[in-house]
């Protein structure tokens, strides 16, 4: 028996009185709780809603530099596909262009077509096989720096990049070539383009290099450096890029690169150079009107222009890593709730229906 007084009066209670404490104690606790989760929630629900209906600061990178002259946009893997969309935009919006493939024909056709609907617009080509990053005398980064060096260059677009061929199979499967040159694609070609070209995004490579490089007539030969920023870096990964089957090297190519943009933005802050260049890594998902796929757009295998809109409109959201197109968020947010068990199952079952579909047509000879 417990006791207390109130006014001088000893009121006593039993020991059922302090179960019902308890419980209330213990319903405190959970509304507290509820409402925590109910604030955490909304607070997600409206910060995503933000990142989809806010308006891009890609207006930011349009600057003119001292001169006077427009910014450049380069985009690599411009010649088909998202790359390619990123190019038009990018024109549209008043940039310069500078489209890379490996194919100076297909180049020039895209060059043409981008001048015959932007007459304003410049548009120079980088011929460069990305899957031979790592032979001096077919990519030569200093060389293309330098080709790069006279322009007002703002925003560089890492976006070239593949499966193998055949799209679905067991890693043994492929030869080591095939292996090494999609990792060189996906990984190895975004990395050193970046390093090379980061110099001259951060306006920082004619002061640097005038003495090394005098003899290219590209460089400036006042040795004054030109401010290129703000600039900015987008790399175009995957959601593959946390481990699907049968696309093994290529999930860990895109994973690679989501992981070196990450690191340059924690970089550039930890050097003080984040008001300088943004950085943004974007995880796409299911895509068509793309060199491998001209299957009609649904919601959630849009046209490659409606994601190349997506991502341009999601510069400056103040992430390093985002979902750029809000259907393909949703289907990545849904899947986080599942159990990782569940999951493993359910995007086995999809990647083995790839395959089988992906060998039936072989075997149809398509
Ligand atoms: N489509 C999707 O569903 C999807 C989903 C997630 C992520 N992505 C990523 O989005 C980016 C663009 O893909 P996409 O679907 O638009 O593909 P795409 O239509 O095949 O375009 C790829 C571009 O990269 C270029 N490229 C390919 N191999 C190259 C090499 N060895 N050297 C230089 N350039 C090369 C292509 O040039 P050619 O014209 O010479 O082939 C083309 O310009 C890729 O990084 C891809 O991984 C695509």
């Amino acid at each position: 028996m417990n006791e207390w007084s109130i006014d001088g009066r000893n009121l006593t209670w039993d020991g059922g009185f302090s179960e019902v404490n308890a419980m209330g104690s213990f319903t405190s606790i959970t509304s507290a709780l509820g409402a925590g989760v109910m604030l955490y929630v909304s607070y997600k629900l409206l910060s995503t809603a933000r990142l989809y209906t806010r308006s891009s600061s890609l207006h930011r990178y349009l600057h003119t530099s001292a001169s006077g002259e427009r910014a450049w946009a380069l985009i690599t893997g411009s010649s088909n596909g998202i790359g390619k969309c990123l190019a038009f935009e990018l024109a549209g919006h008043g940039f310069n262009i500078v489209v890379h493939g490996r194919n100076a024909d297909k180049l020039e056709t895209v060059r043409d077509e981008i001048r015959a609907a932007y007459p304003d617009a410049e548009v120079r080509i980088i011929v460069a096989d990305a899957s031979q990053c790592h032979r001096r005398e077919v990519v030569d980064f200093e060389r293309i720096r330098n080709q790069l060096a006279d322009l007002h260059l703002t925003v560089l677009i890492n976006c070239a990049g593949a499966g193998p061929k055949p799209a679905f199979g067991a890693l043994e499967t492929y030869a080591s070539e095939e292996i090494l040159e999609n990792l060189h694609l996906n990984a190895a070609f975004p990395t050193l383009l970046t390093a090379a070209l980061m110099p001259v995004l951060k306006g920082e490579h004619n002061k640097r290099d005038t003495k090394d490089t005098s003899r290219e007539t590209t460089t400036e030969s006042s040795g004054t450096s030109r401010p290129r920023h703000p600039a900015l870096i987008i790399n175009i990964g995957s959601v593959t890029d946390e481990g699907f089957p049968l696309v093994s090297f290529y999930s860990a190519g895109k994973a690679a690169t989501h992981a070196l943009h990450k690191a340059l933005a924690r970089e550039a802050a930890l050097d003080g150079w984040d008001g300088e260049v943004e950085i943004i890594s974007h995880r796409v998902g299911a895509v068509t009107e793309v060199s491998h796929t001209q299957a009609s757009p649904t919601l959630f295998r849009p046209a490659a222009r409606t994601i190349a809109k997506a991502i341009l409109a999601r510069t400056g959201c103040g992430r390093n890593i985002v979902v750029p197109y809000w259907p393909h968020a949703l289907q990545q947010g849904l899947l986080s709730l599942v159990p990782a068990s569940i999951l493993d199952r359910v995007i086995n079952t999809a990647m083995r229906e790839e395959r089988r579909v992906q060998d039936g047509e072989a075997k149809k000879g398509l």
